[in-house]
């Protein structure tokens, strides 16, 4: 099992490995890289800015469950299919928290009232060049773990 090892946006150390849940069977949080028509579906967080959509897993869900009810959750995404494709590590300030990482294919967007704690969704065609330098992206699109997912998505071929 190879573990890709790196410095975070905030020089916390990050373990990642894509492969099933080396490092929990109960991850925290989990992280989900989803497309929509053929373009990237994102989140605008209102704090950290723009991002893939996330976050922590609920008493009594699974992780994949809490993938899908984030994703419907930030952008009104209805999944039409989602797989784990690895997991990582960060070494926080005050904690250790283990993400679980996905990917997944929207069927259809559905408009709603409010998107909880982000202005709903973003599509993009490509991500831009320069997104560690970009305000507009949250700090957790500014390491390894987007660049060397994006390319695992493209090499196992999730995008055609
Ligand atoms: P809230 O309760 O939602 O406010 O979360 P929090 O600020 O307590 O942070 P959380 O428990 O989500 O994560 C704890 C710390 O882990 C954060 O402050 C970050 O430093 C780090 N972290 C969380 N998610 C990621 C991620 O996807 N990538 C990286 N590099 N760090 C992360």
């Amino acid at each position: 099992m190879k573990i890709h090892t790196f410095i975070d946006y905030y020089e916390n150390e990050v373990n990642l490995v894509f492969d099933d849940s080396p490092f929990s069977k109960n991850p925290g949080h989990v992280w989900v890289i989803c497309r929509y028509e053929n373009k990237w579906l994102l989140t605008r967080h209102s704090r950290r800015g723009l991002e893939f959509p996330g976050g922590k897993v609920e008493k009594g869900e699974t992780a994949k469950e809490a993938a899908m009810r984030e994703v419907w959750e930030e952008t009104g995404g209805v999944i039409a299919n989602i797989n784990q494709i690895g997991q990582y590590r960060v070494h926080g300030r005050s904690e250790v928290i283990v993400k679980s990482l996905f990917f997944a294919t929207i069927d259809k967007l559905e408009k709603k009232e409010d998107y909880l704690e982000t202005k709903g969704p973003v599509l993009l065609s490509t991500l831009p060049e320069g997104i560690q330098q970009d305000e507009d992206f949250s700090f957790i699109m500014k390491d390894d773990v987007l660049t060397r997912a994006l390319s695992y998505i493209e090499k196992t071929g999730y995008l055609q």
